[in-house]
């Protein structure tokens, strides 16, 4: 599709096997995310751009929903989320490969609604709000993490201050963050409640290795059609920068995480 959802898709493939060990705080943030859904009894959940099923673990482990439906477009990461909770006794596991907008779900079938960490690499916010709340049963909630606006600033200093800049992987942090005005009104033009919107920003210090291995993880699809050798040679300068720019801590860099509940009325 032109607006890049295969790209992501198979980006996601491409690194399932990685993405648990180098997004720990990603695994962190969906583990509170699922603290801070209402406290209720959750039968039938819906987990939308499930990935490896980090956050359908969580859920299990709070709520005992008696069926879960995850839905992912990267074949990678739903064999990864198959291995992980398939075999949980007691929860109905159901797998679809789809597209959050084209979701083979049927309507006003679901309690909880969780969207972690995958909202911000949806194309059409608006879109893909109401058909999460299409999916939810009347007095459902919905559960959203995603990337917030504003994080990530150490790296895009960086990549603004190459030469040249590379304003393609710059723009993409401008498409994907969002704020939370942005979300309130994604959630209220999709009919919902919005009970609580939120931003949490945090410092961390890591190795520059490390960083660079999360960003190939997450956004690797980014790359688009750039040649192997001048992605190494551009990733050079990066991590050269990037080493400068590091102090007795590490690489140090800031990450914003965007969380929302909301309740479909009825
Ligand atoms: C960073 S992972 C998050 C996985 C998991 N929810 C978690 O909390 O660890 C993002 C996931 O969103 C999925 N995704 C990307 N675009 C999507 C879309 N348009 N519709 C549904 N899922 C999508 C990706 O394939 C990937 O598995």
């Amino acid at each position: 599709m032109s607006d890049g959802r295969d790209l992501v898709a198979d980006g996601f493939t491409e690194t399932a096997s990685d993405y648990e060990d180098a997004v720990r705080f990603n695994i962190e943030g969906g583990q509170r995310l699922v603290m801070s859904i209402p406290a209720g009894h959750y039968e039938d959940v819906l987990d939308v751009g499930c990935g490896t099923g980090w956050t359908t673990q969580a859920l299990i482990d709070r709520f005992s929903p008696a069926r879960i439906t995850g839905v992912d477009p990267s074949e990678g990461m739903l064999e990864q989320f198959q291995a992980k909770v398939g075999g949980i006794d007691g929860v109905e596991i159901t797998l679809a490969q789809g597209d959050v907008e084209n979701m083979p779900v049927p309507d006003a079938a679901f309690d909880l609604v969780i969207c972690s960490m995958a909202y911000h690499w949806f194309p059409r916010k608006w879109d893909a709000a109401k058909a999460m709340a299409r999916a939810l049963k009347p007095g459902g909630v919905m559960a959203i993490l995603c990337s917030g606006r504003g994080g990530e600033q150490a790296y895009r200093d960086i990549l603004a201050n190459l030469e040249p800049p590379n304003y393609t992987w710059l723009g993409a942090f401008d498409a994907v963050q969002r704020d939370i005005p942005e979300m309130e009104d994604y959630l209220l033009q999709a009919g919902l409640d919005v009970q609580d919107v939120w931003m949490e920003r945090r410092v961390r210090h890591t190795t520059v290795e490390a960083y660079l291995e999360r960003m190939r993880v997450v956004a690797g699809h980014l790359i688009g059609d750039q040649s192997e050798d001048d992605v190494a040679a551009y990733m050079d300068q990066v991590e050269a920068a990037m080493r400068q720019a590091s102090g007795p801590r590490g690489w140090t860099y800031d990450f914003t995480k965007l969380y929302a509940i909301a309740r479909k009325p009825g």
